[in-house]
C-alpha cells in the first residue's frame, strides 16, 4: 500500500516542478535558441562568403525573426538586463549590444558583423538613410513602430538626392520583422509609437568590393535622407541627402 503522506509530497513535488515549468525557469528555450542563434551565424557566414544573395539573406533572416519565440529570444540575449538603464534622454535611439553565448561557432565570418538593441520612447526615430554594401534586419521586440521602407532606384550626386520608390507604409509590432540590403528595400525610418519601443538588430558591413554609388556613405554605410518630398509622376521620391545633424533636428528633434 503507497503511504498517503509520501503521495501527497510526490503530488506536491509534481506541482511545484509544473510551476517552474511554466514560469519558464527551466524550459527548454537555451537549446531552441542555440540552434537559432548557430542558424543567423551560419547565414551571415553564407552572405560574407557570397555563397548566398543578399535578399537570401534577407529572405532568410526574416524567416528566422518571425519564427523564434520573443519571450525565449529576450530571456536568452538577456534583453532586461542589457536595456533597463535607459531612460531616453532625447529622441534618438540608445542602443546595447548583446552576445550570443560562447558555444556557438562565429568563426570565419569575414566581414564586420552585429547584433544589437536600439531602444527609444514614443516619438522617437530612427531617423530616414540608406546604407551602402550592407545588410541589416529589425525584428521589433517591444512596443511598436511605425516603418517605412525605400527601394534606393537611383543616387543623384550632382543634385545630392537620391531617388527613392516607397514601400512599407505601417505600424510594426512585436513580432514583425523588415530588413535591408542593397538589392532590396535600402531605405528605412522607423517612428516609436509607444514608450520603450525596441528593436533586435542583425546586419553585416562592408559586403561588395566592387559594387559602387554614387553617393559616399559615412563610417557607418549610412546616407542621411528627407524621405518626405511628395512623390513625382513616376511614383518616385527625390530625397535630398543631409547630415546626421541636419537629419535629427528634422525627424528626431
Ligand atoms: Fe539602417
Amino acid at each position: 500500500m503507497i503511504d498517503r503522506r509520501s503521495l501527497l509530497v510526490g503530488f506536491a513535488g509534481v506541482a511545484a516542478l509544473n510551476a517552474i515549468y511554466s514560469s519558464g525557469a527551466l524550459s527548454a528555450a537555451p537549446l531552441a535558441l542555440d540552434h537559432w542563434a548557430q542558424d543567423v551565424a551560419d547565414l551571415n557566414r553564407d552572405l560574407a562568403a557570397a555563397k548566398i544573395s543578399l535578399i537570401e539573406w534577407q529572405d532568410r533572416i526574416a524567416a528566422l525573426d518571425t519564427g523564434v519565440n520573443l519571450a525565449e529570444l529576450r530571456r536568452y540575449l538577456d534583453f532586461d538586463r542589457l536595456t533597463k538603464a535607459m531612460a531616453f534622454p532625447t529622441n534618438l535611439a540608445e542602443t546595447a549590444d548583446p552576445k550570443f553565448p560562447a558555444s556557438i561557432n562565429v568563426a570565419g565570418i569575414e566581414r564586420a558583423w552585429f547584433i544589437r538593441f536600439f531602444g527609444m520612447r514614443k516619438g522617437g526615430a530612427i531617423i530616414p538613410h540608406v546604407h551602402n554594401n550592407m545588410v541589416s534586419a529589425h525584428l521589433v521586440i517591444e512596443g511598436q513602430f511605425h516603418a517605412r521602407t525605400f527601394d534606393r532606384v537611383q543616387d543623384l550626386p550632382e543634385e545630392k538626392a537620391v531617388l527613392l520608390r516607397p514601400k512599407l507604409d505601417r505600424a510594426i509590432k512585436p513580432g514583425d520583422a523588415i530588413s535591408m540590403s542593397d538589392d532590396r528595400d535600402n531605405g528605412h525610418w522607423l517612428i516609436a509609437e509607444a514608450d520603450r519601443s525596441f528593436t533586435f538588430d542583425v546586419g553585416v558591413l562592408g559586403l561588395s568590393k566592387t559594387r559602387t554609388f554614387g553617393l559616399k556613405a559615412d563610417d557607418y554605410s549610412m546616407i542621411f535622407v528627407d524621405p518626405t518630398a511628395k512623390p513625382e509622376t513616376t511614383d518616385l521620391v527625390r530625397a535630398p541627402t543631409l547630415s546626421f545633424g541636419q537629419c535629427q533636428a528634422r525627424f528626431a528633434p
